[in-house]
């Protein structure tokens, strides 16, 4: 049984303070849902403070990116140690926006997840087409790419990560993608899992579905049986509203 994960990834907004405002806002807000998990991804400098604030509750929290070294000369990065210290349990890999703003290449996300997996922290993978590449015809073979690239040589016994599948241009676009193409799309995933890895990995990994996620949609994608929850960007911001997500994913879930 996957228990379904809405995740909040605040990008770079949010102070400490703002960051701290809203963990108090969503902590009662979210206090009674069980079947789903909620996952919080400050920037860095407010991780360690949400993490804190966060210890003992029903909330987890994660990274939006992550270095592959533990330490070292690498002026600006931050380590999975690091993240570990401030009570992150997760960390988002190879977002689009670090794709293609940061140039971040398949062999940067593959070094990430590894440091991360030995560090024992869950890597929120993400892959997805551009809009170019859909319109080719080859939205599934971007993503079989990116999947295989960024998994490469990686030992997932006895760990445990989750995908995000992110169509680029479904994000902050307010078009999502359909959910029988998010479907169909997710299901491929994992049935490529399936195929490098095992059965029993591609029944455990949870696959999100992220790109213009709000209240009004997230029952159309969670009433797909592969979809395991979302990847929250712009509708995560206002803790009513990513409570309000959290609220109806649980709604299918139990439903
Ligand atoms: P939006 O929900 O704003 O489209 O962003 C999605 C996203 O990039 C989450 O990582």
């Amino acid at each position: 049984m996957r228990i379904p994960i809405i995740a909040g990834n605040w990008k770079m907004h949010k102070t400490v303070a703002q960051s701290l405002e809203f963990v108090d806002e969503i902590l009662p807000l979210t206090a009674e849902i069980k079947g789903v998990k909620v996952v919080l991804c400050p920037p860095f400098t407010a991780l360690y403070s949400v993490g804190q604030r966060l210890q003992g509750t029903h909330i987890e929290m994660g990274a939006q990116d992550v270095f592959w070294a533990d330490e070292g000369a690498y002026t600006g990065e931050i380590s999975p140690p690091m993240l570990k210290d401030t009570g992150s349990k997760y960390a988002i890999v190879g977002h689009s926006e670090r794709r293609h703003q940061l140039k971040e290449t398949d062999e940067d996300v593959n070094q990430k997840v590894k440091s991360l997996l030995q560090a024992g922290l869950w890597p929120i993978l993400c892959v997805g087409e551009t809009l170019e590449q859909r319109q080719a015809g080859n939205a599934r073979q971007v993503v079989k790419e990116q999947l295989e690239e960024g998994l490469k040589d990686v030992d997932t016994t006895g760990t445990d990560l989750v995908i995000a599948y992110e169509p680029v241009w479904a994000i902050g676009t307010g078009v999502n993608a359909s959910s029988e193409d998010a479907q169909d799309m997710i299901g491929f995933i994992r049935q490529e899992l399936a195929g490098k890895f095992s059965q029993e990995m591609a029944e455990r990994v949870r696959i999100l579905y992220g790109g213009s996620v709000k209240a009004n949609n997230i029952e159309e994608f969670m009433s797909q049986p592969d979809i395991d929850g979302a990847l929250i960007g712009g509708a995560s911001l206002q803790a009513e509203s990513l409570a309000e997500i959290a609220r109806r994913a649980e709604g299918i879930v139990n439903g």
